[in-house]
């Protein structure tokens, strides 16, 4: 196989669509980690990844159709069922096809809206998602969002906060009046490295579109998935915190790499905000943040993240994205990074 060989990222869940997009009439081509993939959804409703190549002669599915509930071959027209079995070669009907002419699926399952993969023997849980499941948070799903940038640059960018006031001035930070950051610690747990608080003023927050005080935690769950909830405060018209009325925002950001310098962002939302904002608002602020972080993330040279510290200078503002660079290189992940 061509594409990635690291077994850290080959043995890891990835994100390839939303659930609700896939439709059963439609075969969808997807890329991951340098392979080409065929998606697909069959009668009794589960998604099927397999690899976009027919074991007769090495066309791809993606180009094919659907007839019957199965997968047919665009060159000579054989059928798959979704169990992968060839079930007709049309030039010999009468014929049981061959035990090995099968095509070759992978691991799916659906979380959170969104349907994941595993390209070779999942090594741990697609990462939890515990807001989603709160019944006092609404959820929304954003994106996707698709950066000419290798992965986990921008996972990194997600992890970092001392960019929002110049990245995402009049949402998320003051770029006249940037915000001194707290100290502020990265614990490794047993599901991944996580901060503690990091609080910055931000003028547009949260979809409100009202001043607030957001007290971020960051975690990273896998190589490619983020998440971070924010404590918020409002604020009066002094800049003083409104006390007792504390609410959250949380993002979950699984990204999906394409290849070494391609990726896709997967983005859910669950927050409990007061009054709650319109599911418009949320997606759409979400589209104008990330298309704001694909501008500087995709310039960011060189491409492949330097997992190895000596690479690029680090501050102790940067802890969350020193510790997840480390985190990596002790995973030997070695696809995408340098
Ligand atoms: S290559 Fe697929 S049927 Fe021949
Ligand atoms: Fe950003």
């Amino acid at each position: 196989m061509d594409g990635c060989q690291d077994p850290v990222l080959l043995n890891d869940w990835h994100v390839v669509g939303f659930d609700r997009d896939i439709k059963t009439d439609t075969l969808y081509p997807v890329r991951l980690l340098g392979r080409d993939l065929v998606m697909w959804r069959s009668n009794s409703g589960q998604v099927q990844v397999w690899e976009d190549l027919c074991v007769h002669r090495g066309a791809q599915l993606s180009k094919g159709s659907i007839c019957d509930n199965q997968v047919v071959c665009p060159y000579h027209g054989w059928r798959y069922d979704e169990s992968g079995r060839c079930t007709l070669i049309p030039s010999a009907p009468d014929e049981k096809p061959m035990i090995k002419a099968r095509a070759f699926p992978h691991h799916v399952c659906e979380r959170y809206g969104l349907i994941w993969t595993c390209l070779g023997e999942p090594s741990s849980d697609v990462a939890r998602f515990d807001e989603w499941h709160d019944p006092n948070f609404m959820t929304v799903l954003a994106g996707p969002y698709h950066f000419k940038a290798n992965g986990f640059r921008s996972l990194e960018n997600f992890l970092d906060v001392s960019h929002f006031p110049f990245v995402h001035g009049a949402y998320n930070g003051v770029a006249s009046k940037p915000d001194a950051l707290n100290r502020y610690k990265v614990e490794m747990t047993e599901r991944g490295l996580v901060s503690s608080e990091i609080r910055v003023m931000q003028p547009g927050g949260d979809a409100r579109g009202v001043p607030i005080m957001s007290n971020y935690t960051f975690s990273v769950y896998r190589p490619l998935v983020g998440h971070f909830v924010k404590r918020i405060q409002d604020i009066d018209e002094k800049g003083s915190v409104v006390e007792g009325y504390d609410t959250h925002y949380a993002t979950y950001c699984a990204v999906q790499p394409i290849d070494e310098t391609h990726s896709t962002l997967w983005i859910c939302g669950a927050l409990d905000v007061k009054p709650a904002p319109a599911e418009k608002a949320v997606v759409d602020r979400y589209d104008v943040i990330f298309e704001q972080d694909r501008q500087i993330v995709e310039t960011q040279k060189p491409e492949r993240i330097p997992a190895d510290l000596r690479y690029e200078l680090h501050h102790w503002t940067d802890l969350m994205g020193q510790r997840y660079r480390r985190w990596l290189r002790e995973m030997e992940v070695s696809y995408g990074t340098l």
